[in-house]
């Protein structure tokens, strides 16, 4: 049978956008723009996106697409009789601990959305909102129904296969996703007093800098374009060999960082209209914005309109962590789809009630003196995703012979191969480099 693929160009762009585009730019990045000084880590941010992601991009859609096959086979392909199938390895780990966390997460916002719904923050009662918050999150069963039917939704669109499935709904989620971001943007900005907002986020305090920043920086640009876990490499093996990686590549990156950055101008002039504190924490979408969406008119439909999005955003990144796994599985156990899938879930959910019940009732449990939550966030944001795609720049810099690189680049030469010397050179020489330093830095001090 033939390996199901995206349909073309758009197809593609959809899905990898919709995969990058999740929670990662809606929630973590403002709170971690709030909590490392606004404006200077934007620009760190803005740097390592452009100058060390974009590359690592195309390498992951190279070797998805050289293959055709998951990203443990991918490297088994490549290199044959060799450890490196083991980042193939460390990616599908990677995928869990994300998923770990992300559905409870994802079962938060829907429980949030369907509340919103019930005009159940109509009521001007903005004292015990981070009340709601906190008895919501620490109960033992509420956010864990939440988080299978999250799941479940997931689970339906993966079962449906890539063109089908994950392509189908990414066409229309993605375009309804970036119109409810526009208007959440008009909204904010005209709030009075929005330019304190804007401040934050475009003013450059480089006093804030320091190498715990620089971390959360890189680690947040793997996080929000999916990087460094073969998440890409998995889709690029789904792209039809006539499209331009490179291009593919480029625009997946700014459409990304654009999402970021719109998601920061959705919430930041808002956060500062209201004399909020930046500095929230996790917490600050499901907090904050409610009590702001409490005090503006037509509130409550603004409320909905943001759950709705972070509720989309969600879904399109968890179908592409779940499609790392799935792919693995299917090929690797010749299992059925619907097959796989179901026994995916079920294990994704068994973690993630972990994570859900070590925000209450677990809370006493500690992994390196992180909640259970927190340590999969940890463990696969700051320590996977920058390691995984450490190995990703050096096989591609330093073990796959450069013509088969610049054949699959330019699909076999008919491409002109606009920017490749530079995209080299950055994966032989620059990206590991910055990888290895923004870590070593961090180990021995
Ligand atoms: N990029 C997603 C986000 O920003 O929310 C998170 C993510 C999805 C990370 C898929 C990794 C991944 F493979």
């Amino acid at each position: 049978m033939k390996r199901d693929e995206f349909s073309g160009f758009f197809g593609v762009l959809v899905a990898t956008v919709g995969s990058a585009v999740g929670l990662g730019n809606l929630w973590r990045f403002p709170y971690l723009v709030g909590q490392n000084g606004g404006a200077a880590f934007i620009l760190i941010y803005l740097a390592f996106v452009l100058i060390i992601c974009m590359p690592i991009i195309v390498s992951e859609f190279i070797i998805g697409r050289r293959t055709q096959a998951n990203t443990v086979k991918a490297f088994q392909i490549l290199a044959p009789g060799t450890p490196w199938s083991l980042v193939g390895v460390m990616g599908v780990i990677a995928a869990l601990a994300i998923l770990a966390f992300y559905t409870v997460v994802g079962g938060w916002t829907f429980d949030y959305l369907v509340r919103s719904v019930m005009y159940i923050f109509s009521k001007p009662d903005v004292t015990s909102l981070e009340q709601q918050f906190t008895q919501m999150v620490t109960s033992p069963v509420r956010p864990i129904v939440w988080t299978v039917l999250f799941m479940g939704v997931n689970a339906f669109i993966v079962m449906c296969g890539i063109k089908k499935g994950i392509e189908k709904y990414s066409r229309i989620m993605m375009p309804v996703l970036f119109l409810m971001v526009l208007i959440l943007v008009a909204r904010s900005l005209t709030l009075e007093g929005a330019s304190a907002g804007l401040q934050f986020l475009f003013k450059p305090d480089f006093s804030k800098i320091n190498t715990k920043v620089v971390l959360a920086a890189l680690g947040q640009a793997f996080f929000s374009l999916s990087l460094g876990m073969g998440c890409l490499i998995t889709y690029g093996s789904y792209i039809p060999k006539n499209e331009n990686l490179n291009k593919l590549a480029f625009t997946t990156g700014i459409s990304d960082t654009l999402f970021a950055v719109l998601a920061g101008l959705a919430i930041m002039p808002a956060v500062f209209a209201f004399g909020v504190s930046p500095e929230e924490g996790p917490g600050l979408v499901f907090i904050v914005l409610p009590r702001i969406f409490a005090q503006i008119p037509l509130g409550n439909v603004f409320a909905v309109l943001f759950f709705a999005i972070l509720l989309i955003a969600a879904i399109t990144s968890v179908i592409s962590l779940m499609e790392v796994v799935t792919a693995y599985v299917t090929e690797r156990f010749k299992m059925k789809r619907k097959v796989a899938v179901a026994l995916i879930s079920v294990f994704v959910t068994v973690c993630a009630s972990f994570s859900s019940l070590s925000q209450g009732v677990l809370a006493h449990v500690k992994i390196f003196g992180k909640s259970i939550f927190d340590f999969f966030d940890h463990l696969s944001a700051n320590i996977l995703l920058p390691l995984g795609g450490f190995f990703i720049v050096i096989f591609m810099g330093w073990y796959l012979k450069k013509e088969v690189v610049y054949d699959e680049y330019t699909n076999k030469g008919t491409l002109k191969g606009t920017l490749f010397s530079m995209s080299y050179f950055i994966l032989r020489y620059v990206a590991p480099v910055a990888i290895a330093a923004v870590f070593l830095d961090l180990i021995l001090r």
